[in-house]
């Protein structure tokens, strides 16, 4: 058996020169066991239920799966984040449910598959004894309960929310200690794919008795003063000391470069035995630079506490220095500068590895999405985890963040409060969600209260923002959007003229538009195969085609922009079809972010960069003469179409449209040529040879050795003259190598494809859906170098080197 053993020791941070002994958080993904319960036998459950528990007698667990002793040898060895229902089978059952998330044989038909228990050892130096521990989960894909070496030290019923438990009582110091956690995904909390298991990072936190509390105790926020910044500081610090205490808190500014460039005034602290203080202060930043979506300039503050002059505890936080403002008249303001909300609303599931993305795969998908001209992100319908906020911080991207449910229960009140706190400083947030589409409560009078319970709360916790609801009732008032701040329209914008008429005062945001369904590189609608057109051109009634909405927001300037649904498909949700789609057809891109069509509609009209695109492919062998639609999207003055060198002749593109011709089809190339500010922007498609070789292309060619990072290899198949071919369908096997990197997920794309996401037997390989799949790699931990083959029956195989190194530098 492999003993997982992690020793905790003090680290330290330089301030000053000296270098302070501080808190220490560390995330404990490595080496945990799993091994699926069942809902419906406690035997098969590991005695849950059935043996005397940690509920009679505390610590009282022999026999069960939350025992220290109990043997674990038999179960498998996971790393986190892990998502056990991405590798499930699929199964058709004619119900909504099972539509809804993805046809895995997961929920309440499926007690076999639905409860996971894991466990992980660790061990925890003596040296290290005398300060207070905590384990954080920031996401468990369901109602889990936690133990420590027997002891239940709580459980967190929400699927989406970080949650934290003091363990320190609990800790063997010096010896072997077990965390076990019983999760139960039997129910459903969307209406979506939402994964199964711990797929978030799990932390294992020391902190010196007197600290700042560790979920949101610094609450950073500035006002703007002119060229300079008030940072206003809010610090909550505890004594878990077993006497009262005296000491000092102060908080230093530092830049970019980690040069300090402010230091707050010192404030006395005095704290009685377990009592827990608020303390305000603040300081000016002078010549603030200020964060924006080119440049999302990131500050740091950290909060020294000090007892008896030693640094004992350090809290660093990122913060940004920027202003918004929601004008009724003329929409969103960004540092005083209009700025529309080009937005998706996104769930949370990738190809290949379900709900549980590595870090690297946020930063993925967030470029992605700037890339193609988007500067904002809805975390559709639930808290996200920290990294997507990260990376939205990090690359200059507007964060929507959204609770799960609008209700106002204790449940529901303390996941929006445990949301705000742990997400606040988070300089990407410009806006708070209290629910979507409630349709029980939304008109009444009960929503009205609720909403307003939560806004309220809202505005203790932050006060630095501002809330909306997404609200799927056209021009309606009563209930939720009564009270709330900026009205949010859900579809049905054929009722936002009135509805902006008759509430003039209340500014309104697209919280959720588009819904147009498309296949990329499906042409022609299968009903058989359940395919949708890659065209904007079908939607279900509430929707609308990307260029309706856009061209309605566009010409508003109250209409702040909106949030189209999806940026990716996700599992799930297969509009307009059912089973055997397993995926939504939603996104602008596939489930690997591969473009479909639509992307370049949005590409043309919301980046800066000069847009050419035909849409379909040009290889329709035996199929000559044929009329085909020519779909160009650009954002070119003019669009002059050739096939094989002769003119179809010349058109002007709308501003905010696109242009479609009717082609005969014939072999060759079709090209299309316009000019942007008097540049020529061209783009072709022509009719390819066969596939002759797989290419494989990554997203980075170096990868850092500490089995976090993650590369992303495109795999495409090439004919004899290198070009790609885009109707290329080839079962592709691959084989890595090297320094303990591992394929954690393949994809293609294909909403109907029931191929496993996950390797079986050892033998990984995914089928190319129209010309495209996908490989995902997760790093090892030695440097060095990792080689991907990939290779199929009749073409030639190809193979990639990427480096895997230690990283020595300082992380500042
Ligand atoms: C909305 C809902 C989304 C998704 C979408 C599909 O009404 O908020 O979660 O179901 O419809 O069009």
């Amino acid at each position: 058996m492999v003993f997982a053993a992690l020793l905790l020791t003090l680290s330290g941070i330089n301030v000053y020169g000296q270098n302070v002994i501080t808190r220490n958080e560390r995330k404990i993904d490595a080496d945990w066991k799993f091994h699926l319960g069942n809902a419906a036998s406690p035997t098969l459950d590991f005695n849950y239920g059935i043996n005397e528990t940690s509920f009679s007698k505390a610590g009282g667990a022999n026999g069960t799966a939350y025992a220290i002793r109990f043997n674990d040898r038999n179960w498998q060895k996971v790393d986190l984040p892990h998502d056990w229902a991405v590798g499930l089978p699929f199964d058709y059952m004619d119900n909504g449910d099972q539509n809804a998330h993805g046809y895995k044989a997961i929920g309440g038909h499926y007690p076999q598959n639905s409860i996971g228990w894991y466990r992980k050892e660790f061990e925890v130096d003596p040296a290290d004894s005398g300060g207070r521990f905590e384990l954080r989960t920031d996401g468990i894909y369901r109602d889990s309960k936690v133990w420590v070496n027997g002891y239940y030290v709580g459980g967190n019923y929400s699927g989406y929310t970080s949650a934290t438990y003091d363990i320190t009582d609990f800790i063997r110091f010096g010896k072997k200690n077990v965390i076990a956690v019983r999760v139960d995904a039997t129910h459903y909390e969307g209406w979506f794919y939402e994964g199964a298991g711990i797929y978030r990072h799990v932390w294992l936190n020391r902190y010196n008795n007197l600290h700042v509390v560790s979920q949101g105790g610094l609450y950073v926020r500035t006002e703007n003063k002119g060229k300079d910044a008030n940072v206003i500081l809010k610090t909550e610090v505890i004594n878990k000391n077993t006497h009262a205490v005296k000491g000092t808190l102060e908080t230093l500014i530092l830049n970019r470069e980690g040069k300090v460039l402010v230091h707050s005034k010192v404030i006395p602290l005095a704290l009685d035995i377990n009592e827990q203080k608020s303390y305000n202060n603040s300081l000016l930043l002078p010549n603030a630079q200020l964060s924006n979506l080119d440049n999302p300039y990131l500050y740091r503050a950290v909060a020294l506490v000090r007892e008896n002059g030693q640094v004992v505890d350090s809290v660093p936080v990122r913060f940004g220095v920027r202003t918004f403002a929601f004008d009724k008249d003329k929409g969103f303001f960004l540092n005083g500068k209009s700025v529309k909300i080009k937005g998706t609303s996104d769930h949370q599931d990738h190809a290949g590895v379900g709900a549980a993305l590595l870090d690297y795969l946020q930063y993925y998908r967030i470029g992605l999405l700037k890339q193609m001209g988007s500067n904002a992100i809805r975390t559709t319908h639930n808290p996200p985890t920290p990294e997507l906020l990260d990376a939205c911080d990090s690359l200059g991207m507007l964060v929507m963040d959204e609770t799960r449910l609008l209700t106002s229960g204790s449940e529901y009140e303390k996941e929006f409060r445990d949301l705000i706190l742990r997400d606040r400083n988070h300089p990407s947030i410009f806006l708070w969600s209290i629910g979507n589409e409630e349709h029980y409560t939304q008109r009444t009078d009960i929503g009205k209260r609720i909403a307003l319970n939560q806004i309220l709360l809202q505005k203790e916790l932050d006060p630095s923002r501002t809330a909306t609801y997404a609200a799927n009732i056209g021009n309606v008032y009563h209930g939720v959007n009564e009270v709330i701040p900026i009205r949010g329209f859900n579809y049905n914008l054929n009722g936002a003229d009135n509805y902006h008429k008759e509430h003039p005062d209340q500014p309104v945001i697209g919280t959720e538009v588009a819904s147009t369904v498309s296949t990329r590189g499906i042409y022609i609608k299968d009903t058989v195969r359940c395919y949708v057109p890659d065209y904007d051109s079908v939607f279900p009634p509430w929707a609308s085609t990307a260029e309706t909405w856009w061209s309605f927001a566009a010409k508003r300037d109250w209409f702040m922009g909106g949030f189209a649904w999806t940026g990716f498909d996700y599992r799930g949700e297969p509009t307009p079809y059912k089973w055997p789609n397993i995926n939504s057809h939603f996104g602008i891109m596939d489930m690997c972010g591969f473009p479909k069509t639509v992307y370049y509609y949005y590409n043309a009209w919301w980046s800066d960069s000069a847009v050419m695109h035909i849409a379909p492919h040009w290889n329709w062998q035996g199929e000559e003469g044929k009329e085909k639609i020519v779909w160009v999207n650009s954002n070119t003055d003019d669009v002059e179409l050739f096939l094989n060198g002769k003119s179809l002749g010349k058109k002007k593109m709308p501003i905010n449209g696109h242009l479609e011709w009717k082609v005969q089809y014939e072999p060759g190339k079709l090209e299309a040529i316009g000019y942007k500010d008097g540049q020529k922007v061209t783009y072709s498609v022509e009719t390819t040879g066969r596939p002759y070789q797989i290419k494989l292309t990554p997203s980075k060619n170096v990868l850092l050795a500490d089995g976090e990072d993650a590369v992303v290899v495109n795999v495409s198949a090439v004919d004899k003259q290198g070009r790609e071919v885009p109707d290329a369908s080839n079962m592709v096997y691959f084989d890595l190598e090297g320094e303990n990197a591992a394929i954690v997920g393949v994809g293609n794309g294909d909403p109907s494809s029931h191929e496993n996401d996950k390797d079986v037997r050892h033998n990984w390989h995914r089928s190319l859906f129209n010309g495209r799949a996908q490989v995902i790699i997760r790093s090892g931990t030695n440097s060095g170098t990792i080689k991907l083959k990939a290779f199929a029956s009749d073409v030639l195989s190809s193979n990639i080197e990427l480096k895997q190194i230690n990283n020595t530098a300082p992380i500042k």
